[in-house]
């Protein structure tokens, strides 16, 4: 069945060539070298194809946190993995594969505020911008979504599946039974 798409691997590539662009206008003037923060999972297929757009030296480190609970996100955030670069008087880019209700990315800044960087930026693929619930600011942003599909591929997932499909699509209600069905067969083998 043909999936309904929300970016091709044409419109991805576009886009970090885009950000990664914006990024090296930004920073390039730094008076220390920025550190560019990957959010694992989610953001791991994206963070790699940015970071290999931005023109300049940088360091590259990563941070995992859990929030989502399936198709929705529980509010509650907990750290799995701290950084481990040192990022004081750093710029920071934290990458995330989507801002939603903003509880992830609120709950990233504050902790990584505790690591006193000299400033923080918020670079992400998709914006769910009318979903959110705490106010949060993307500073680099892939793609605005208008609706609130639920979004698969690219490192974004369903149930732990799908991150590696090479484009996103927006999952319909029959997507998400074969999804389902494959989930339920693999916790019977
Ligand atoms: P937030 O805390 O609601 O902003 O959720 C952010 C996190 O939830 C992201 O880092 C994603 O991992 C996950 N997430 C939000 N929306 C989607 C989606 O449409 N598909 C897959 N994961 C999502
Ligand atoms: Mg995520």
């Amino acid at each position: 069945m043909k999936k309904r798409m929300i970016l091709t691997e044409e419109q991805i590539a576009d886009i970090c060539k885009k950000l990664g662009s914006e990024i090296t206008k930004t920073l390039q003037n730094s008076a220390k070298l920025p550190v560019i923060v990957g959010v694992m999972k989610g953001s791991m297929n994206f963070m790699m194809d940015l970071v290999r757009n931005i023109d300049m030296p940088i360091y590259t480190d990563y941070i995992q946190i859990s929030s989502y609970n399936g198709t929705s996100s529980s509010g509650k955030v907990r750290l799995v993995k701290d950084l481990s670069f040192d990022c004081q008087d750093r710029t920071v880019v934290i990458v995330e594969d989507i801002v939603d209700t903003g509880y992830s990315m609120s709950y990233l800044i504050d902790h990584v505020k505790n690591h006193h960087p000299a400033k923080i930026y918020v670079c992400s693929l998709f914006d769910k911008a009318c979903a959110r619930k705490v106010d949060v600011k993307v500073d680099f942003v892939g793609k605005v979504l208008e609706g609130n599909d639920f979004l698969i591929g690219y490192g974004l997932d369903y149930y732990e599946i799908g991150r590696n499909i090479p484009y996103v699509y927006g999952a319909t209600p029959e997507d998400v039974a074969e999804l389902d069905a494959i989930l339920a067969k693999d916790q019977n083998n």
